[in-house]
């Protein structure tokens, strides 16, 4: 069977798997006449392993990643950081320089903004999740390539899946359009709540367009205020 039909069926189960948990959570139990092994054996898939996808599985699977060109060039593969069962998960762009070298997302000077926001959200980058839409840093930090995000996607989904956060924040424009599929402008998507893999995502400028234009970081202050909103007003379950 080729890779990508493998990695599609195991996107689908993952994703399958949250929302089962998540009608399981909600009381609803008829989800149980269903069962995620039919078929299990004519797929050749363990979903055994599927199921018990943790963010360690998918880095392993990740490896030393060649899918796209861009592990030949990058110094480390960015994978994300945070806490594994954050309600929150930023997602950014793609790894810049610093984040190359450290092989950890948002540690240069849009990071230390990004550590500013989130201190006056009440947090600290321990309770959430960072991570990127590309895991490898594209050479001069050239535009990502509609191929290099298809292919890295597939494990933003995956992240996603498995810490199943309440809410979503989309970091810039580029993150925004990938993970909307939409070229609408930023100025028009932020602030409004968005869906992603069932999650509700928050678009917001980005730290480093913040940097060079602090008019916007009102707006963001805006967008945070209403991700905090939604935060509380989903518990702490
Ligand atoms: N910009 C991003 O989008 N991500 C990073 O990790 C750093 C800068």
């Amino acid at each position: 069977m080729p890779d990508q039909l493998i990695n599609e069926i195991r996107d689908t189960l993952v994703l399958a798997r949250s929302q089962f948990e998540y009608l399981s959570d909600l009381g609803l139990e008829s989800q149980k006449k269903y069962s995620l092994d039919a078929g299990k054996e004519s797929l050749g898939i363990d979903t055994n392993a599927v199921l018990q996808e943790t963010l360690d599985t998918i880095r392993t699977d990740l490896g030393d990643c060649r899918r796209c060109g861009l592990g030949e060039s990058c110094t480390k593969l960015v994978y994300g950081v945070g806490n594994p069962n954050a309600r929150l998960v930023f997602v950014g762009e793609a790894p810049g320089h610093k984040e190359d070298i450290k092989g950890e997302p948002f540690v240069g000077e849009a990071g230390r903004l990004l550590d500013k926001i989130l201190l006056a959200m009440g947090m600290q980058r321990e309770d959430v999740y960072i991570c990127n839409v590309l895991k490898c840093r594209p050479p001069n930090n050239r535009d990502p390539q509609p191929e290099e995000v298809a292919t890295c996607e597939a494990f933003l989904i995956r992240q996603v899946a498995v810490i199943r956060p309440q809410v979503i924040v989309g970091l810039g424009r580029f993150a925004v359009h990938c993970l909307l599929k939409t070229k609408a402008p930023i100025s028009r998507l932020r602030g409004e709540w968005q869906n992603y893999q069932g999650i509700p995502m928050m678009p917001t400028y980005h730290p480093a367009y913040l940097l060079r234009n602090p008019d916007g970081k009102r707006d963001v202050w805006e967008d945070m205020k209403e991700v905090m909103r939604r935060l509380q007003a989903e518990g702490d379950g």
